[in-house]
């Protein structure tokens, strides 16, 4: 059956609105997925690898050119809608934006590659949780990015879209975030994790066997939005441990060029706090290079425990973990069912996944949500990871 028969709910609202406000055309039905990361928390702006895997949930956008000059996004989600004349969105402050500048501002980046003066029409709607580190800015990013490219025929590939979204991020929502989300979004594929070397972008499949391992989203409901947490403070407090190393130790480019020895020479020249988080990186990128061959030799015992340190690592020195992720993964990795447990995204909230075996994760919701409850009041998420078809045209 084509996919255009069996659209999510999502993909019909966002059809049905379209055509409700601009009767008489046919848009285009573009997708982007979120994603979780296995591993490699907070090592994307510090040049180092992560393994994120796409999720079937993501954003998507209706999109036509209209026959003037204006910009039009409006977000079902957000309940929100705003436009302008091509011409005036470089003056527009983008923090008056809103969750606009999302769109605008990956319009504007690409504006500045390419001639873009006729107007357009992009209207959104996801089904990836907003603000609970399944990364729906860059699903919504991409599928802008990825929609005006189809539409204006420009014909930018994957990887200079995601940079195109990437750069939107930094420069219009001030977000000094890697390039993990964006490359996942608009790279990642079905049936495996994408092990993204963020020093230069390249990238691999890692592929995971279904029958081996499910990996559960387990989500605390605690919704954050990374601009109002320490988000940009850790990547101020990595570049300042970098200054030091470099002085100290010899130019390198990144923090995760370093090893704990060049760390501990230094420990004296550090500031507590500096010393943790780059401690935290250094082994955080020794950890994701081991839980990689683990992976490819289907070692999922292994794997599992360095997802387990790396979850103790994001709380105790990189201070990124909350009591609500801290009970979810306690609670599940207690569990002779599951592999490993921990934070997924940026942390301060959202969600965590556990690897659990096959056929096991309701018996594990179960269990982790009766923790929670008890020690919250509040009944988490849980969703069973399916792998999809990634970032796409759907019609
Ligand atoms: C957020 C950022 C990413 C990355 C993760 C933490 O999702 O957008 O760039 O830094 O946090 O690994």
């Amino acid at each position: 059956m084509p996919e255009s028969q069996q659209l999510s709910k999502a993909a019909e609202q966002v059809l049905a609105a379209f055509q409700k406000a601009v009767p008489r055309v046919k848009p285009l039905l573009c997708f982007a997925p979120g994603r979780v990361n296995l591993l490699g928390a907070h090592l994307d702006y510090n040049g180092g690898d992560v393994l994120p895997v796409a999720v079937d949930q993501g954003v998507y956008v209706a999109a036509a050119m209209r026959s003037d000059a204006r910009v039009s996004v409006c977000s079902l989600n957000e309940q929100a809608r705003f436009d302008c004349d091509i011409d005036e969105l470089a003056s527009l402050a983008a923090n008056r934006l809103g969750w606009a500048a999302y769109p605008i501002g990956v319009f504007l980046v690409m504006s500045k590659k390419v001639e873009m003066h006729q107007g357009v029409d992009l209207w959104f709607a996801g089904d990836v949780p907003i603000g609970a580190g399944l990364s729906s800015s860059a699903a919504l990013e991409l599928a802008t990015a990825f929609a005006l490219n189809e539409l204006y025929q420009i014909g930018f590939d994957r990887v200079e879209l995601a940079r195109i979204a990437h750069q939107a991020e930094n420069e219009y929502v001030g977000l000094d975030c890697g390039i993990m989300d964006q490359f996942a979004s608009a790279l990642a594929a079905s049936g495996g994790a994408l092990l993204l070397h963020c020093r230069d972008g390249s990238f691999e499949q890692v592929p995971i066997a279904a029958d081996q391992v499910e990996i559960l989203v387990m989500n605390s409901l605690k919704q954050r939005s990374l601009g109002e947490t320490g988000f940009n403070d850790r990547v101020r407090e990595c570049a300042g441990a970098l200054r030091v190393l470099q002085e100290e130790c010899g130019h390198r480019a990144f923090l995760c060029d370093y090893q704990q020895q060049d760390l501990e020479s230094v420990a004296g020249k550090l500031d507590p706090v500096a010393h943790k988080r780059a401690r935290h990186v250094i082994l955080e990128m020794q950890r994701v290079q081991k839980g990689v061959q683990s992976l490819r030799s289907g070692d999922l015992s292994r794997f599992g425990e360095a997802v387990n340190a790396s979850h103790r690592s994001t709380a105790v020195d990189y201070e990124v973990s909350c009591p609500e992720l801290d009970v979810l993964t306690e609670s599940a990795s207690s569990l002779p069912t599951v592999f490993g447990s921990r934070l997924t995204g940026a942390g301060f909230g959202g969600c965590a996944i556990a690897l659990v075996k096959p056929g096991c994760s309701s018996e594990v919701s179960e269990v982790v949500a009766e923790s929670f409850r008890c020690r919250f009041g509040v009944e988490p998420a849980f969703y069973v990871l399916r792998s999809g078809l990634g970032m796409r045209r759907i019609s």
